[in-house]
Protein backbone atom coordinates (compact mmCIF):
# COMPACT_ATOMS: atom_id res chain seq x y z
CA UNK A 1 0.00 0.00 0.00
CA UNK A 2 1.56 3.65 -0.82
CA UNK A 3 2.59 5.55 2.18
CA UNK A 4 0.89 8.97 2.18
CA UNK A 5 3.39 12.08 1.42
CA UNK A 6 3.78 14.33 4.42
CA UNK A 7 5.67 17.47 4.15
CA UNK A 8 6.21 19.92 6.99
CA UNK A 9 6.52 23.43 6.32
CA UNK A 10 8.27 25.08 9.69
CA UNK A 11 8.50 28.76 9.79
CA UNK A 12 10.56 30.73 11.53
CA UNK A 13 10.56 34.09 9.52
CA UNK A 14 9.47 35.99 12.20
CA UNK A 15 11.18 38.97 13.77
CA UNK A 16 9.50 38.64 17.02
CA UNK A 17 8.59 41.90 17.50
CA UNK A 18 6.49 40.98 20.54
CA UNK A 19 9.72 39.68 22.31
CA UNK A 20 11.84 42.69 22.17
CA UNK A 21 15.00 40.84 22.20
CA UNK A 22 18.04 41.42 19.71
CA UNK A 23 18.02 38.05 18.00
CA UNK A 24 14.51 36.41 17.24
CA UNK A 25 13.02 34.40 19.66
CA UNK A 26 12.97 31.43 17.58
CA UNK A 27 17.10 31.05 17.92
CA UNK A 28 16.85 32.34 21.55
CA UNK A 29 18.08 29.37 23.40
CA UNK A 30 15.99 27.03 25.86
CA UNK A 31 18.11 25.58 28.19
CA UNK A 32 21.21 25.36 26.22
CA UNK A 33 19.20 24.38 22.57
CA UNK A 34 17.86 27.18 20.38
CA UNK A 35 13.75 27.26 20.14
CA UNK A 36 13.85 25.98 16.44
CA UNK A 37 15.79 23.07 17.88
CA UNK A 38 13.37 20.93 19.62
CA UNK A 39 9.91 20.83 16.92
CA UNK A 40 12.70 19.84 14.02
CA UNK A 41 13.74 17.56 16.42
CA UNK A 42 10.22 16.27 16.73
CA UNK A 43 9.83 16.04 12.87
CA UNK A 44 12.98 14.65 12.38
CA UNK A 45 11.70 11.82 14.83
CA UNK A 46 8.45 11.61 13.48
CA UNK A 47 7.60 7.86 11.08
CA UNK A 48 4.97 9.99 9.10
CA UNK A 49 7.01 12.81 8.03
CA UNK A 50 8.95 12.43 4.81
CA UNK A 51 9.98 15.99 4.47
CA UNK A 52 10.65 19.65 6.38
CA UNK A 53 10.91 22.96 4.65
CA UNK A 54 12.35 25.37 7.09
CA UNK A 55 11.43 29.08 6.16
CA UNK A 56 13.88 31.76 7.81
CA UNK A 57 14.86 35.22 7.15
CA UNK A 58 17.10 36.23 4.45
CA UNK A 59 20.06 37.30 6.57
CA UNK A 60 19.73 33.66 8.94
CA UNK A 61 19.96 31.48 5.81
CA UNK A 62 23.77 30.86 6.78
CA UNK A 63 23.34 30.16 10.57
CA UNK A 64 20.27 27.73 9.37
CA UNK A 65 22.36 25.82 6.69
CA UNK A 66 25.15 25.43 9.04
CA UNK A 67 22.92 24.41 12.11
CA UNK A 68 19.70 23.03 11.11
CA UNK A 69 20.04 21.08 7.44
CA UNK A 70 20.37 17.36 6.34
CA UNK A 71 24.23 17.79 6.99
CA UNK A 72 23.89 18.60 10.35
CA UNK A 73 21.66 15.39 11.19
CA UNK A 74 18.11 16.93 10.13
CA UNK A 75 18.22 14.67 7.26
CA UNK A 76 14.24 14.93 6.43
CA UNK A 77 15.30 19.14 5.88
CA UNK A 78 15.01 19.27 1.71
CA UNK A 79 15.07 23.06 1.88
CA UNK A 80 16.14 25.68 3.62
CA UNK A 81 14.31 29.26 1.99
CA UNK A 82 13.84 32.86 2.98
CA UNK A 83 10.31 34.01 3.81
CA UNK A 84 8.29 37.02 3.50
CA UNK A 85 7.18 40.39 5.50
CA UNK A 86 4.10 38.55 6.82
CA UNK A 87 3.53 34.77 8.16
CA UNK A 88 0.94 33.88 5.16
CA UNK A 89 3.81 35.07 2.44
CA UNK A 90 6.29 32.71 4.49
CA UNK A 91 3.44 29.59 4.29
CA UNK A 92 3.37 30.86 0.46
CA UNK A 93 6.98 30.75 0.09
CA UNK A 94 6.98 26.92 1.83
CA UNK A 95 3.74 25.55 -0.41
CA UNK A 96 5.34 26.81 -3.68
CA UNK A 97 7.82 24.77 -3.12
CA UNK A 98 5.93 21.33 -1.97
CA UNK A 99 6.83 18.64 -4.16
CA UNK A 100 2.71 17.40 -4.60
CA UNK A 101 2.77 15.72 -1.31
CA UNK A 102 -0.81 14.43 -0.45
CA UNK A 103 -0.61 16.35 3.27
CA UNK A 104 1.13 19.91 4.38
CA UNK A 105 1.62 20.06 8.05
CA UNK A 106 2.11 23.91 8.80
CA UNK A 107 3.88 24.46 12.27
CA UNK A 108 5.65 27.58 14.15
CA UNK A 109 8.85 27.50 14.64
CA UNK A 110 7.68 29.10 18.05
CA UNK A 111 6.40 26.42 19.39
CA UNK A 112 9.16 24.13 20.44
CA UNK A 113 6.90 21.63 22.46
CA UNK A 114 5.71 19.82 19.77
CA UNK A 115 5.15 16.03 20.26
CA UNK A 116 4.37 12.72 18.18
CA UNK A 117 1.08 12.23 19.77
CA UNK A 118 -0.17 15.43 18.45
CA UNK A 119 1.32 14.65 15.01
CA UNK A 120 -0.32 11.44 15.04
CA UNK A 121 -3.58 12.97 16.59
CA UNK A 122 -3.39 15.87 13.49
CA UNK A 123 -2.70 12.99 11.05
CA UNK A 124 -5.74 10.75 12.08
CA UNK A 125 -8.09 14.08 11.63
CA UNK A 126 -6.75 15.26 8.35
CA UNK A 127 -7.21 11.73 6.57
CA UNK A 128 -10.75 12.61 7.22
CA UNK A 129 -11.56 16.26 6.90
CA UNK A 130 -8.90 17.18 4.41
CA UNK A 131 -8.24 20.57 7.14
CA UNK A 132 -7.72 20.67 10.54
CA UNK A 133 -5.80 22.87 13.24
CA UNK A 134 -4.63 21.47 16.93
CA UNK A 135 -6.76 23.35 19.72
CA UNK A 136 -7.13 23.08 22.87
CA UNK A 137 -10.39 24.15 24.95
CA UNK A 138 -10.02 27.79 26.33
CA UNK A 139 -9.74 27.77 30.28
CA UNK A 140 -10.48 31.74 30.49
CA UNK A 141 -13.51 33.22 29.93
CA UNK A 142 -12.79 35.09 26.63
CA UNK A 143 -14.47 38.59 25.78
CA UNK A 144 -15.03 40.68 22.48
CA UNK A 145 -14.52 44.59 23.19
CA UNK A 146 -14.56 47.69 20.66
CA UNK A 147 -11.70 49.77 20.38
CA UNK A 148 -12.05 51.48 23.76
CA UNK A 149 -12.24 47.99 25.69
CA UNK A 150 -16.28 48.07 25.71
CA UNK A 151 -17.37 44.50 25.65
CA UNK A 152 -19.23 43.52 22.96
CA UNK A 153 -19.90 39.71 23.41
CA UNK A 154 -19.12 37.43 25.35
CA UNK A 155 -18.71 33.96 23.61
CA UNK A 156 -20.30 30.82 25.33
CA UNK A 157 -16.56 28.93 26.87
CA UNK A 158 -17.94 25.76 25.52
CA UNK A 159 -17.08 26.68 22.39
CA UNK A 160 -14.26 28.68 22.45
CA UNK A 161 -10.36 27.43 21.96
CA UNK A 162 -7.03 28.23 21.69
CA UNK A 163 -5.90 27.15 18.15
CA UNK A 164 -2.43 26.09 17.97
CA UNK A 165 -0.17 24.47 14.95
CA UNK A 166 0.36 22.33 13.21
CA UNK A 167 -2.68 23.25 11.30
CA UNK A 168 -2.72 20.21 8.55
CA UNK A 169 -4.36 20.12 5.10
CA UNK A 170 -4.66 18.18 2.21
CA UNK A 171 -2.05 19.54 -0.11
CA UNK A 172 -4.71 20.80 -3.10
CA UNK A 173 -6.80 22.10 -0.34
CA UNK A 174 -4.13 24.62 1.30
CA UNK A 175 -2.47 25.30 -2.03
CA UNK A 176 -5.27 26.66 -3.58
CA UNK A 177 -6.75 29.05 -1.28
CA UNK A 178 -3.03 30.46 -0.60
CA UNK A 179 -2.74 30.61 -4.55
CA UNK A 180 -6.41 32.52 -4.21
CA UNK A 181 -5.25 34.71 -1.50
CA UNK A 182 -2.77 36.59 -3.37
CA UNK A 183 -5.68 38.45 -5.41
CA UNK A 184 -7.33 39.32 -2.23
CA UNK A 185 -7.32 41.70 1.01
CA UNK A 186 -4.94 39.88 3.59
CA UNK A 187 -6.01 41.88 6.68
CA UNK A 188 -7.01 39.95 9.99
CA UNK A 189 -4.81 36.58 8.24
CA UNK A 190 -3.04 35.25 11.18
CA UNK A 191 -3.32 31.28 10.75
CA UNK A 192 -3.80 28.91 7.81
CA UNK A 193 -7.37 27.94 8.62
CA UNK A 194 -8.39 31.28 7.87
CA UNK A 195 -7.52 31.15 4.56
CA UNK A 196 -9.07 27.93 3.99
CA UNK A 197 -12.22 29.53 5.82
CA UNK A 198 -12.37 32.62 4.27
CA UNK A 199 -11.01 32.01 0.33
CA UNK A 200 -12.99 28.10 -0.10
CA UNK A 201 -15.27 28.44 2.80
CA UNK A 202 -14.01 25.08 3.53
CA UNK A 203 -14.82 23.05 6.63
CA UNK A 204 -12.14 23.31 8.89
CA UNK A 205 -11.67 20.59 12.01
CA UNK A 206 -10.01 20.78 15.25
CA UNK A 207 -8.08 17.84 16.86
CA UNK A 208 -6.37 17.69 20.33
CA UNK A 209 -3.40 19.79 20.75
CA UNK A 210 -1.89 20.40 23.75
CA UNK A 211 -1.70 23.18 26.42
CA UNK A 212 1.87 22.61 26.90
CA UNK A 213 2.40 23.19 23.23
CA UNK A 214 2.95 27.20 24.00
CA UNK A 215 3.88 29.59 21.39
CA UNK A 216 7.00 31.82 22.66
CA UNK A 217 5.82 34.93 22.23
CA UNK A 218 6.69 37.45 24.79
CA UNK A 219 9.52 36.74 27.70
CA UNK A 220 7.39 35.15 30.43
CA UNK A 221 6.93 32.32 27.63
CA UNK A 222 10.54 31.70 27.80
CA UNK A 223 10.45 31.20 31.76
CA UNK A 224 7.71 28.61 31.61
CA UNK A 225 9.51 26.62 28.45
CA UNK A 226 12.65 26.46 30.52
CA UNK A 227 10.38 24.22 33.00
CA UNK A 228 8.81 22.41 30.29
CA UNK A 229 12.25 22.17 28.47
CA UNK A 230 13.61 20.69 32.17
CA UNK A 231 10.95 18.07 32.26
CA UNK A 232 11.97 16.83 28.88
CA UNK A 233 15.39 16.35 30.03
CA UNK A 234 14.03 14.46 33.11
CA UNK A 235 12.30 11.39 30.59
N1 LIG B 1 6.66 33.86 10.94
C1 LIG B 1 7.26 33.68 9.70
N2 LIG B 1 7.32 34.74 8.83
C2 LIG B 1 6.80 35.93 9.16
C3 LIG B 1 6.18 36.13 10.43
C4 LIG B 1 6.11 35.05 11.29
O1 LIG B 1 7.76 32.60 9.40
N3 LIG B 1 6.90 36.95 8.30
C5 LIG B 1 6.66 32.73 11.89
C6 LIG B 1 7.39 33.05 13.19
O2 LIG B 1 8.80 32.86 13.05
C7 LIG B 1 6.73 32.12 14.17
C8 LIG B 1 5.32 31.91 13.60
O3 LIG B 1 5.36 32.42 12.26
O4 LIG B 1 7.38 30.86 14.24
C9 LIG B 1 4.25 32.58 14.44
O5 LIG B 1 4.37 33.98 14.36
P1 LIG B 1 4.51 34.98 15.59
O6 LIG B 1 4.40 34.28 16.88
O7 LIG B 1 3.63 36.15 15.32
O8 LIG B 1 6.05 35.39 15.46
P2 LIG B 1 6.67 36.77 15.05
O9 LIG B 1 5.91 37.36 13.91
O10 LIG B 1 8.12 36.53 14.88
O11 LIG B 1 6.46 37.64 16.36
P3 LIG B 1 5.80 39.09 16.51
O12 LIG B 1 4.40 38.96 15.92
O13 LIG B 1 5.83 39.38 17.97
O14 LIG B 1 6.67 40.02 15.69
MG1 LIG C 1 3.82 37.85 14.14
Amino acid sequence: MKRDKCTAILLAAGKGTRMESKIPKQFMNILDKPVLYYSLECFQNCVLINEVILVTAQEMLPYCEKHFSAQCGFTKVTHIIAGGSERYDSVYEGLKLCNEPDYVFIHDGARPFLTEEILLRGYEKVISTGACVAAVPSKDTIKLTDRNGLVRETPNRDEVWIVQTPQIFRYEVIRSAYDRLQTQDKTGITDDATVVEKMDNYPVFTYEGNYKNIKITTAEDLEIAEIFAQQLEKC
